[in-house]
């Protein structure tokens, strides 16, 4: 197969990592005979620097002219204080939006290599971790208007939260469906004790329940689910939730299951056409010096194979090769919690994991 792919490798530790993952995309190509090409888009605070604007539009075109989009992270301190619409944040969310991805699959699994990596008590982690979390993308208060006025003296800012029943039931069908193909359980994270939009979330959910016979739906408040994911993560399969919740829920879960640095996800729209990251930022702090773990990234171009390419057995493939690079003892440095393993660097994690691929 031939696909067209959009890198934007971003800023931070994102160009590191996005080479990582190309190494085991072409390794894949050459495996199973596909050819992948790739465009480079620029976006973040590098497109900030360059075009003076965080996602210029023909940047974007790129973007919807591929047949995917592969991204490492955005932003970083240089850019903290540019106004609000040209942060290099904003790049990101205007590219969410307009490729209209607004459900954004999570998975927190834990790798059982990585069992000792995870701050959660060993008894805890022995009773399994393995949930995804369908965050909504593209709407609530991301994606409401936002802004600082004086008034009476001082400062006030505003950020509006609005859903529509529709916004609601498109995503929650995708948690319903998530959950069928599992172990049928889906649990709808809402704060409906306090807002209105949360309430009107619980009702949609509760309506589509009926089309669902096979999964059971549960409802958890957000403050609850923060602390019942440390308290038990073992009692989730499938969490829907919406965008705001979703991101610092998801932040949670890959922590316990040892490190950000490990987690790709999703967003997908009404196409095939996907956007595909690991979930964690640019990482400032550790860029340029070979230290970031580039398994998130890895796993991202997976799904990336998996879901938009159709591609079952190569995304197989790249999953295998991580797990026999764990296997066979490399860490990076955010997962090494044994001393018996090797202490790589980004670079050679990725050459590990690209010449396991089979
Ligand atoms: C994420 C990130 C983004 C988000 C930021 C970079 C805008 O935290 O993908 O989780 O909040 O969605
Ligand atoms: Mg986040």
């Amino acid at each position: 197969m031939e696909k067209k792919i959009a890198l934007i490798r971003g800023d931070g530790i994102g160009p590191e990592i996005i080479v990582q993952a190309v190494k085991v995309l072409d390794q894949v190509a050459r495996v199973y005979g596909h050819s992948f090409s790739y465009t480079d888009v620029d976006m973040g605070g590098n497109a900030i620097d360059k075009w003076g604007d965080p996602l210029p539009q023909a940047e974007l075109e790129k973007c919807l002219a591929s047949d995917s989009v592969l991204l490492g992270a955005v932003g970083g301190p240089k850019w903290n204080d540019v106004p609000g619409p040209m942060r290099p944040e904003k790049g990101l969310l205007r590219l969410r939006a307009a490729m209209e991805v607004y459900s954004n699959n999570r998975p927190a699994k834990i790798w059982p290599q990585l069992a000792s990596a995870s701050p959660l008590k060993p008894e805890l982690v022995e009773k399994g971790i393995d949930f995804i979390i369908v965050r909504e993308l593209t709407g609530g208060i991301y994606f409401g208007s936002h802004s600082t006025r004086q008034e009476g003296g001082q400062a006030v800012a505003e950020d509006i939260l609005t859903y529509s029943a529709e916004e609601i039931r498109r995503i929650g069908r995708i948690g319903f469906e998530t959950a069928r193909k599992r172990k049928g359980r889906l649990c709808s994270v809402e704060k409906s004790n306090v807002l209105d939009s949360s309430r009107l979330w619980k009702k949609v959910m509760h309506e589509l329940a009926g089309e669902y016979p096979d999964v059971v739906l549960s409802d958890m408040l957000v403050d609850n689910c923060a602390m019942q994911i440390v308290r038990d993560p073992s009692q989730f399969d499938v969490i829907v939730t919406e965008n705001m919740f979703g991101d610092i829920l998801s932040d949670e879960a890959s922590m316990i299951t040892g490190s950000i640095g490990t987690i790709p996800s999703s967003s997908l729209g009404a196409t095939t056409r996907g956007l595909y990251e690991p979930i964690h930022g640019s990482a400032p702090d550790i860029a340029g010096q070979d230290a970031a773990n580039p398994i998130g990234t890895i796993l991202a171009a997976g799904m990336m194979l998996r879901f938009s390419f159709d591609m079952e057995r190569e995304a197989d493939a790249i999953e295998q090769a991580v797990s026999d690079t764990l296997d066979a003892g490399f860490r990076t440095a955010d997962i090494l919690s044994s001393t018996d393993c090797v202490k790589v660097g980004c670079t050679r994690m990725g050459e590990e994991i690209a010449n396991r691929i089979q």
